[in-house]
C-alpha cells in the first residue's frame, strides 16, 4: 500500500508523533485485538443491538465486579450522573453539594436536573471533596452529595457518608474516573446509593465510542433509571414519565466485557507506572507528587504533580516531545456556564491554586520504565536550571 500523500504544508508525521505520547490505547488493545474483533462480529450475526444480550450479560458482569446488585448500561456517563439525579427526584429547589474541581459533566448534569450546584472545596493534598467543606455548604436545601473519585483517587467517603447519614441526604458518587478503585477494600461506585461510570474510550475501562452505567444495590433506583433511559417506558409506547433515550448498545458492551476481563491488570499496570514516577520524582525540589486518600487504593485514571512553574515546564516537555495536559485548567465555579451562581476568584481557593500548578504527565497501560524514565529526566533537568 502506498503511503498517504502529506498535504501541502503540514508537518511530517514523525515531528508530530510524541517520543512519549499522553496515552497510547493501542498498546493495551493490540494484543487482545482478535478477540475483540470475534466479540464484535458475534454481535453483527446475531443481530440484537440495543439490551441485547450480550447488554445482559456485560451489565450483570460488572455489577458484579463493582460489589452491587444492579448495573444499568447507559449511553455515557453524563447520562448516568443525570439519570441518578432523576431517579432519585431531585430537581428545582434542591441543591447538591459537590467539587469544583472535576469534569464539567459533573455540575452540569446538576444543573441539568433543575437543581443548584453547591461546591465544597477541596483537601488540597489529596485533590477530593473537603468533608469539612461540605459541612459548612450545608442547608435545608441540600439533597444529595456528590464526591468525584477525581483521577481514579477515592474520596473520604467515611466522612462522607457520615455526613449524608446523620441528614439523611443521598449519596451520588461520580467514579466516571474509577473503575475498580477501593475505599477500605469497597469498590469505588459501590458506597453510596447509587455509582456513576464512563465508558469513553480513555477510561480504564473503555468503549469503542461513548458508553456509560450506574449501579447500586437499590433496585428501585436501578428500575427507575432503566426506565428513564428508555424514555420512561417499562413496555413498548407506554411512557410513564418523561426520561430521555440512553441505552447502552450491545456492540459497545461486547466490547467492555472483552476488556473487564484485563481491567484490573491494566489498573495494576496504572499503579505501577505511577510507583515508577514517584520514585524517580522523589527528590526534585519544585514538585509536588500526588497523595492517595487514607484507606483508598487509587487507580491512576491520571498521575499528575504539581508545580508553581507549570506552564514553562510544559512547554519544556513539549519540546522534547513528551505529551503532558492540564486537568483542569479552570475550576468549574469560574467557567462561563455556571456564571449564574455568583462565584468569584477567591470563592475556593485551594482549587483555583491546583488549577494553575497541576500538570497531568503520559501514563496509561503499557507505558515503558524507558518512557517513564525519559519524562523524569527532562523534569530533572528543567529543575536544575
Ligand atoms: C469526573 C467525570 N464525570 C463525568 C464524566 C462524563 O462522562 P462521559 O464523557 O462518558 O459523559 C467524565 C468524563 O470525562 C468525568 O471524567
Amino acid at each position: 500500500m502506498k503511503p498517504t500523500p502529506r498535504v501541502p504544508g503540514a508537518p511530517a508525521r514523525q515531528s508530530c508523533t510524541p517520543a512519549v505520547p499522553f496515552i497510547d490505547l493501542a498498546r493495551s488493545q493490540k494484543p487482545i485485538e482478535k478477540t475483540l474483533e470475534a466479540a464484535a462480529r458475534n454481535v453483527l450475526r446475531a443481530g440484537r443491538f440495543v439490551r441485547g444480550p450480550v447488554y445482559q450479560t456485560f451489565t450483570q458482569r460488572f455489577a458484579r465486579y463493582c460489589q452491587t446488585n444492579h448495573c444499568v448500561g447507559l449511553a455515557n456517563g453524563t447520562d448516568a450522573l443525570y439519570l441518578a439525579l432523576r431517579a432519585l427526584e431531585i430537581g428545582p429547589g434542591d441543591e447538591i453539594i459537590t467539587s469544583p474541581f472535576t469534569f464539567f459533566a459533573t455540575a452540569e448534569t446538576i444543573a441539568a436536573a433543575g437543581a443548584k450546584p453547591v461546591f465544597a472545596d477541596i483537601n488540597p493534598a489529596t485533590w477530593t471533596i473537603d468533608p469539612a467543606a461540605i459541612r459548612q455548604r450545608l442547608s435545608v436545601k441540600t439533597k444529595a452529595i456528590l464526591p468525584v473519585h477525581i483521577f481514579g483517587n477515592p474520596a473520604d467517603m467515611d466522612a462522607v457518608l457520615d455526613i449524608a447519614r446523620r441528614r439523611e441526604l443521598f449519596v451520588i458518587e461520580d467514579a466516571c474516573q474509577a473503575h475498580g478503585a477501593l475505599y477500605k477494600g469497597k469498590k469505588t461506585g459501590s458506597l453510596g446509593d447509587a455509582g456513576c461510570f464512563s465508558f469513553y474510550p480513555t477510561k480504564n475501562l473503555g468503549a469503542c465510542g461513548d458508553a456509560g452505567g450506574l449501579v447500586t444495590n437499590n433496585k428501585e433506583i436501578a428500575d427507575r433509571v432503566w426506565r428513564l433511559a428508555d424514555h420512561g417506558s417499562r413496555e413498548k409506547y407506554s411512557h410513564l414519565e418523561v426520561g430521555i433515550n440512553s441505552r447502552l448498545d450491545d456492540l459497545q458492551a461486547a466490547i467492555l466485557n472483552v476488556k473487564l476481563d484485563h481491567l484490573d491488570q491494566w489498573n495494576n499496570q496504572r499503579r505501577e507506572a505511577a510507583a515508577a514516577y514517584r520514585q524517580l520524582l522523589k527528590n526534585i525540589s519544585g514538585i509536588v507528587l500526588p497523595q492517595e486518600t487514607p484507606g483508598g487504593r487509587a487507580v491512576y485514571h491520571v498521575f499528575s504533580i504539581t508545580t508553581k512553574r507549570r506552564d514553562a515546564l510544559r512547554q519544556h516537555l513539549g519540546q522534547r516531545q513528551i505529551a503532558a495536559q492540564v486537568y483542569y485548567p479552570t475550576p468549574l465555579h469560574l467557567l462561563p456556564a455556571l456564571k449564574n451562581l455568583g462565584h468569584k476568584p477567591g470563592s475556593f481557593p485551594v482549587s483555583e491554586k491546583l488549577a494553575e500548578e497541576i500538570l497531568a504527565l503520559p501514563l496509561f497501560p503499557g507505558i515503558t520504565n524507558k518512557e517513564i524514565e525519559r519524562v523524569c529526566g527532562a523534569i530533572g533537568e528543567f529543575f536544575s536550571n
